[in-house]
């Protein structure tokens, strides 16, 4: 099929190449002229594992080209993936969604043939069936230029095989044309196994912002306990196997430590107590006002506690710091706790040497006033305190006795509770996690 996706960021550049590796000719249309050309180019300007490969490739043999034009794009297929960001507004809590609306004012009007546009982008339950009336009044074609919704669960650092992978489907729409359309482009996953739940356009949209609100408070709820386990010298990890045993609560997003972050999980959590209230049921989602203070306790309880291992000031103390990203295998620092703590510390008088396998750069345009090094050694040498934020499995492989080597002291903080206490514990040091013995 020949298929466009309008906004080719994290979402829309792993939709476009993914999507030409199943066969289909894809037009990614992406307004950002210095994203497009390096998209044009084969390059992709941000980390995704394997990512980056399969998109030149694609650029190289013709099926994946990139333009602004929402006029070619309308011209070019008949299904369009709508990819465009959803930031948290400038002015509140909510959804800032002028990215989705701007994305349908300039394609519908060239619509000139029954179309269906896809919306995977993460909107407040309302926006499709809004958007939906905006695209039939706007385009020639009126209610033969139709809308869907099809939200998208990737994990980045994942982004390649949740897409051609999906652990499932979900299709919100008003017809059944769309359905089948739908259910014909995702043929090769729903043959290999992947659900597929159909249902209304806010159903749809709820799906996605449910399932991020459930992880957020998972991890919250483990951090929780972790407080307690802090002050009772109980063992949060070894809580978290136990209780992670039962089939019901399962294991999975119950790691303690300095929070979540990233381009979505704050953001939607936000969005979603934000739209409950315009809905006029606050009291339904206001526990999410406690999750995301748990989550930001974090950060704030790690700055605490670097302060007091290394006596009660930082100024002028030296702290290298393992991490940016906001998760391991990403380069994105969006709201990224471990850029947050390094940030802090410094600003609060610390020296901060900074290392991150992926995302030096992308941080560094964020928080330019951090020194940033080349190695996790480099981050370590002089350092009187080591944190480590974010768990690339090249701290937890990096031999000890070399970072004793180039540090001047001996206090470890696991911000991300899977380095070895016990063994840098044998060596010498004073190793902390968050919540653990
Ligand atoms: N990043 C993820 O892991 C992920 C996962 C699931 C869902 N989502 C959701 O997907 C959406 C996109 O997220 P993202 O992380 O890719 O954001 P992003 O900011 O990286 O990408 C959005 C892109 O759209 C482009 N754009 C904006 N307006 C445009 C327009 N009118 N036409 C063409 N391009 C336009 C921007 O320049 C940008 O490159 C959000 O709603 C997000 O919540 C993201």
């Amino acid at each position: 099929m020949r298929i466009t996706v309008i906004g080719c960021g994290y979402l829309g550049a792993t939709h476009a190449a993914s999507m030409a590796e199943l066969g289909h000719e894809v037009l990614g249309v992406e307004t950002d002229p210095a994203k497009r050309a390096a998209l044009a180019a084969g390059t992709v300007p941000f980390y995704e594992p394997g990512l980056e490969e399969l998109l030149s490739r694609h650029v190289a043999s013709g099926r994946l080209r990139f333009t602004d034009s929402a006029a070619e794009a309308a011209a070019f297929g008949d299904l369009h993936f709508l990819c465009v960001g959803t930031p948290q507004s400038s002015s509140g809590l909510g959804a800032d969604v002028s990215q989705v609306d701007a994305a349908i004012e300039s394609l519908a009007p060239h619509l000139t043939r029954p179309s269906l546009v896809v919306g995977k982008s993460t909107v407040p339950v309302g926006t499709a069936a809004r958007l939906a009336t905006r695209l039939a009044d706007l385009s020639p074609v009126g209610g033969e230029a139709e809308l869907a919704w099809n939200p998208e669960f990737l994990r980045e650092g994942f982004a390649i095989k949740d897409t051609l992978e999906p652990d499932r489907l979900v299709f919100g729409v008003a017809s059944d044309a769309a359905e089948k359309r739908l259910r014909d482009f995702y043929a090769p996953m729903i043959k290999a196994g992947s659900p597929v739940v159909v249902t209304d356009f806010a159903t749809a949209e709820l799906v996605k912002v449910s399932a991020n609100a459930f992880l957020a408070t998972k991890i919250s709820f483990i951090n929780a306990v972790s407080e307690i386990c802090e002050v009772t010298g109980a063992d949060v990890v070894d809580l978290a196997d136990a209780i992670g045993h039962d089939a019901r609560i399962g294991r999975r997003f119950l790691n303690a430590g300095i929070g979540f972050g990233g381009g979505c999980l704050p953001k939607d959590i936000r969005a979603f107590l934000h739209r409950a209230g315009e809905l006029g049921v606050d009291d339904a989602m206001s526990f999410l006002r406690e999750i995301d203070d748990i989550n930001q306790r974090r950060r704030e309880y790690v700055v605490t506690l670097t302060r007091s291992m290394l006596g009660g000031s930082l100024i002028d103390r030296r702290i290298g710091v393992w991490g940016a990203a906001f998760k391991p295998d990403s380069d994105d620092v969006r709201d990224s706790p471990a850029l947050w703590i390094a940030g802090q510390l410094q600003l609060r008088g610390a020296q901060v040497s900074v290392y991150d396998p992926r995302a030096g750069e992308s941080a560094a345009r964020v928080f330019p006033t951090l020194t940033y090094a080349d190695s996790a050694l480099e981050a370590a040498t002089g350092a009187d305190l080591i944190l480590h934020l974010t768990e690339w499995p090249e701290f937890r492989e990096l031999p000890i006795a070399s970072v004793s080597d180039v540090t001047t002291g001996r206090m470890l903080l696991d911000g991300r509770n899977v380095l070895d206490l016990g063994a840098w514990r044998d060596a010498g040091w004073d190793a902390r996690g968050l919540g653990r013995r």
